[in-house]
């Protein structure tokens, strides 16, 4: 079996660590011996503070240079022996971002084939919270939030001076890393070991998503659609009960949408778990119903006979008048999901959405007709629970004792 090193490559908060440690997993399940080498965490022991100053990061800064390449030589030579012990893959994880860098690290690691994988993320609010993410590391500890923020930006805003996309290398892979997408390849064909890392590059990946839908609302009861409406008594004790149901359970990220029915469903999971980032995604908003918004379902039936044969003719591809149908909010319900799992990278997370939402986030799991969708049964006291990486794809729901 040939052994091989695979680089990753991108400029910082671009998701390269989420996804290397997603090789070594993936190559790990598969039998392959693989491991990681970090210039970062190799950094943070050898030189610690004064690396965390964005000055370090200075392209003018002759010192900090030299010493970033010779923690990259460090960790090159410590991936060598060990690929030439019993290693299979050697995953060398840091920026590599200029071409010279590069030229180095195939200029070094020359007994072994180097694919080098960069990881892009242009969606801005994903920028955004990587970037406030990267705010609570141990490194800035000490740092008020908004001097971190500042120094980690200048530390980007020095690498971006640098960064030179892929292109002369021999075996590359470009990924877009939210949607899962190889953008272009230069394959390693030489490797038995590649495709299974293109696999893992283009999967979904998640070990444990709780998909919830809100509980009952006044709405529910009431026959009425969209608008903003709060828990009934019911509602609330379906919160309270997913809370219990939950309880001891690992759940880094919640994500719900903005509207007050699921953040009074989330409340009371929350309520004891300081350390579970919580984001709004309007992503997760429900269908809008447009000029039929807060309206009883009856009374569309008896005013605007227009719309319910509409819906009875293509529920799927009919959209309210001034509103969404379902083909439109598959788009937006695909990219709130997109954020979701790249924000929880290799963590466990649940979201808490709406009747149409959760239909279409199932279907974005498990194939559907799209005539079906639409009808997907979306009860207020179960979940679903959805596990799904390229060796174990697990789907389930689960009610919760109301
Ligand atoms: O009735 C609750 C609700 O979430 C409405 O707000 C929404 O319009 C509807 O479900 C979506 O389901 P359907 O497309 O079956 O009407």
């Amino acid at each position: 079996m040939r052994k091989l090193y695979v680089a990753m490559v991108g400029l910082p908060a671009r998701g390269k660590s989420t996804l290397a440690r997603r090789i070594r997993e993936g190559l790990i399940a598969e039998g392959i011996n693989a491991a990681i080498f970090n210039n970062g965490d190799m950094r943070r022991s050898l030189v610690g503070a004064e690396s965390t100053e964005p000055d370090f990061y200075n392209p003018t800064n002759h010192q900090g240079r030299d010493i970033r390449e010779m923690i990259c030589r460090h960790n090159m030579n410590d991936a060598k022996d060990w690929l030439a012990k019993n290693g299979d893959i050697a995953i060398l994880d840091a920026t590599n971002a200029s071409r010279a860098r590069r030229a180095l690290i195939e200029s070094t690691l020359n007994d072994h084939p180097v694919l080098f994988v960069e990881c892009l993320n242009e969606d801005p609010v994903l920028l955004e919270a990587c970037i406030k993410q990267k705010t609570t590391l141990p490194e800035y500890a000490g740092y008020a939030y908004e001097d971190a923020l500042a120094s980690f930006m200048k530390r980007i805003s020095y690498y971006e001076t640098l960064y030179e996309p892929l292109n002369d290398e021999r075996f590359c892979l470009r990924v877009d890393a939210p949607a899962n997408r190889i953008l272009n390849e230069c394959p390693c064909e030489e490797s038995p070991y590649y495709p299974a890392i293109r696999e893992i590059a283009v999967s979904v990946w998640v070990h444990s998503l709780c998909l919830v839908r809100h509980g009952q609302t006044e709405f529910n009861v009431q026959g009425r659609i969209g608008g903003d409406p709060t828990l009934t008594d019911r509602g609330y004790a379906q919160a309270e009960a997913l809370a219990n149901h939950m309880q001891g359970r690992e759940i880094n990220w919640v994500f719900t949408s903005t509207r007050v029915r699921s953040h009074q469903t989330a409340a009371p999971l929350l309520a004891n778990r300081p350390d579970t980032t919580v984001m709004a995604l309007k992503e997760f908003d429900e269908l809008w119903a447009g000029d039929c918004e807060g309206m009883l379902y009856s009374d569309i039936r008896k005013h605007m006979p227009d719309v319910t044969a509409g819906r009875n003719a293509n529920k799927f591809g009919y959209a309210y008048p001034n509103g969404e149908s379902y083909a439109v909010l598959c788009e937006r319900v695909q990219r709130g999901l997109r954020r979701a799992l790249f924000l929880a990278g290799n963590t466990p997370l649940l979201i808490v959405g709406h009747q149409a939402v959760n239909r279409v986030l199932i279907t974005l799991f498990l194939r559907q007709r799209e005539e079906d969708v639409p009808y997907i049964y979306i009860p207020q006291n179960q979940y679903f629970q959805i596990s799904l990486t390229p060796r174990r794809k697990i789907f389930e729901r689960i009610p919760y004792q109301e």
